[in-house]
């Protein structure tokens, strides 16, 4: 069903690099198949689709605008090009929290670091919490402990319509799975657990409830 129709939705996905040097970053497990399951179901319900990703091992989806990105400054800046005419935006990307202060114009090496090597890290930019504009926001919350108490104070801080509560811990959910079992909770505080399914079905039923707070 083509249900999402004229509608413009924004998809991140994929885990964000932070530059040490011209060799390293520092990155995380995300595989990027939650947020291109999303991107692929909003496409085949009819969106028009900007899928904003970090690097990931995965082909670009095609009817599909793909935006590539390595650091969570370049997600910021594609983020809020893309949400200048966007009607959801869905953070499934997983933004690093932390980069390194300065990156290193040359590859750091063992005879000047020395034996120990010390890193200073700053804060990246909260994407979700600061990209403005009059959008749904949908966003991830990944957790290990205290899942659904985790997640709806991510809901209220980041002022999120919805959020996708992933426990990763579990082997069949999260990072690098093609399955997930995931729990949605909304602005209202409504608390819907989902099964164990397929990262696509888990999409669809996302659009669901987007379709719903679209019409709400
Ligand atoms: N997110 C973001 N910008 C960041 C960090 C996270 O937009 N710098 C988004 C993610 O894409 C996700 C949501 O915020 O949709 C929650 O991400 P998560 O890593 O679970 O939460 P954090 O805000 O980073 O909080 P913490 O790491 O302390 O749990």
């Amino acid at each position: 069903m083509l249900d999402l129709a004229g509608k413009h939705v924004v998809v991140t996905a994929g885990g964000t690099r932070e530059d040490i040097d011209p060799v390293r970053y520092i990155g995380n497990r995300s595989s990027g198949k939650m947020g291109f399951a999303v991107a692929e179901a909003a496409r085949d319900r009819g969106a028009a689709v900007t899928l904003i990703t970090a690097p990931v091992s995965l082909a670009d989806p095609a009817g599909v605008e793909v935006v590539h990105v390595e650091s969570a400054a370049e997600m910021k800046e594609a983020v809020v090009k893309a949400t200048a005419q966007a009607d959801i935006l869905i953070m499934a990307a997983a933004v690093a929290d932390y980069r390194p202060k300065s990156k290193a114009k040359e590859k750091i090496k063992k005879e000047t670091a020395g034996a120990g090597l010390t890193l200073e890290l700053v804060r990246t930019p909260d994407i979700l919490a600061e990209v403005k504009g009059n959008f749904l926001r949908i966003g991830f919350a990944a957790e290990s402990e205290d899942l659904i108490k985790n997640a709806r104070q991510k809901l209220q801080r980041k002022r999120l319509d919805l959020i996708v509560a992933n426990d990763i811990t579990a082997a069949d959910s999260g990072f690098g799975a093609d399955t997930n079992r995931v729990t949605l909770i909304d602005r209202q505080g409504k608390v819907e657990e989902l099964p164990l399914m397929s990262k696509r079905q888990v999409a669809d039923r996302i659009l669901d409830r987007v379709l719903g707070l679209l019409a709400s």
